[in-house]
């Protein structure tokens, strides 16, 4: 019989900009920022041995340079035990995500009780572009180009017909509600002061994110241009910015986690892993999604919070009218907090990040919402699905 995956607890480092003068934490080593959020996640969860990890999964979208087989190295310079083995896995954006999958599975079937899954990009020290080497075959298979994050954006917005009225709109809100979710509080459950330093060089604790624009309007994104086309729609305020950041969690199975007293509210009910057109990678997530509701078995109509990863305002409206969850923003149920646009999106990092913040949604926002689901898209074409439910 498939054992119960719970989630005991998830954290992250704020997400900082990945900018050589400005960004917070433009000093610091990828590496530094993982093992600072595992430190701050055993830290407090003190009954959770981490010699009794059976493994760690950890996502990232580039293996190169600093976040080099990060899940280990990272593990290892923070001096926890040599015989806990890590996988780092590059699925692009849904990394992380990918990590929450192969860990759960491998708890269901039996394959140890307790992991850590991770996620850690480092879009400064680890650029995008860093050791790109694409097979000429792909290039007669896909135009030079077409398959770059911006270009397909550009593509999904044409396709889909998305105007760019609802995309600053899109935006707009979710500056806003990260802004109103950051003011009240609500990522400091989930965000682990690490040390940076502002854009003066004066050294401070990053307890919040960097990214979120609190002079947001309409009117300065009217005057915005492609970066990506000429005369193309998709401006920096449609695109998730280049950020560094870093997350973990601890699941474990049900019974591990009653044998030691541990609290926990969610369980682990599936994943699903589509791919498509990577020319228009980001709707990938209609097919992630559709196929986690066949499989599960539980319909949209019964998920009462949805993170969606805003890689960018148009791909994520199109998924969201395609799915038939959303028509435009406010959204009623989608990235209660604010996303990605406003947030960042730390490649590798997000696809666990949106796990832990959409749990913290339902914890504090929503008492009754029974199941959530996550989601997101990825480069190449590549997009996960993930689904929660409330047991507790
Ligand atoms: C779009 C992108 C190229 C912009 O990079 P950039 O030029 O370094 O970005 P910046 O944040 O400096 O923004 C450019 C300008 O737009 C302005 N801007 C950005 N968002 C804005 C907003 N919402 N409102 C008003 N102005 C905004 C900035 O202030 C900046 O202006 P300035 O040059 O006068 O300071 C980059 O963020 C990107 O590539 N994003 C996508 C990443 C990606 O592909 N991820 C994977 C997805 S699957």
């Amino acid at each position: 019989m498939m054992k119960e995956v719970v989630i005991i607890d998830g954290c992250r480092s704020a997400n900082g900009r990945a900018h050589k003068e400005k960004g917070w934490f433009r000093n610091v080593r990828a590496d530094e920022l993982l093992t600072g959020v595992l430190d701050g996640l055993f830290a407090r969860n003190p009954k959770v041995d981490p010699g009794s990890v059976e493994a760690i999964f950890c996502g990232t979208a580039k293996q190169v340079g600093q976040t080099l087989d990060i899940g280990r190295l990272a593990w290892l310079a923070g001096g926890y035990p040599e015989h806990v083995a890590a996988n780092t896995i590059c699925q692009q954006c849904p990394s992380g995500m990918s990590a929450l999958e192969h860990a759960a599975r491998a708890i269901m079937v039996g394959d140890g009780d307790t992991y850590i899954v991770a996620g850690c990009e480092d879009m400064l020290h680890v650029p995008m572009a860093m050791g790109i080497d694409f097979a000429p075959r792909l290039g007669k298979r896909y135009p030079p180009g077409s398959i770059t994050m911006g270009a397909t954006a550009e593509k999904v917005a044409e396709v889909y017909n998305v105007d760019p009225a609802d995309m600053r709109q899109v935006a707009l809100w979710s500056n806003k509600n990260a802004a109103a979710a950051r003011d009240a509080g609500k990522f400091d459950s989930e965000i682990i002061p690490i040390e940076g330093e502002d854009e003066e060089g004066n050294k401070f604790m990053v307890k919040t994110d960097q990214w979120i624009r609190d002079d947001i309007t309409l009117e300065s994104m009217e005057k915005m241009k492609s970066p990506f086309k000429e005369n193309g729609v998709i401006t920096a305020a449609m695109s998730s910015p280049l950020t560094q950041g870093a997350c973990a969690m601890i699941i474990m199975s049900r019974d591990k986690a009653d044998e030691l007293g541990l609290d926990y509210n969610f369980k682990y009910v599936g994943g699903a892993m589509a791919g498509n057109d990577p020319t228009m990678m980001g709707v990938g997530p209609i097919f992630a999604v559709q196929k986690l509701v066949e499989r599960t078995g539980i319909s949209l109509d019964q998920v009462d919070v949805i993170e969606l990863n805003e890689a960018f305002s148009s791909q994520s409206l199109a998924v969201l009218r395609e799915l038939g969850i959303e028509e435009n923003a406010p959204f009623k149920k989608v990235n209660l907090w604010g996303g990605a646009l406003a947030l960042g999106h730390p490649l590798g990092e997000s696809g666990a990040r949106i796990c832990i913040t959409l749990m913290n949604i339902m914890k504090t926002d929503k008492p009754d919402a029974k199941y959530g689901m996550a989601t997101l898209c990825g480069g190449f074409g590549n997009a996960n699905a993930v689904l929660f439910e409330r047991i507790k």
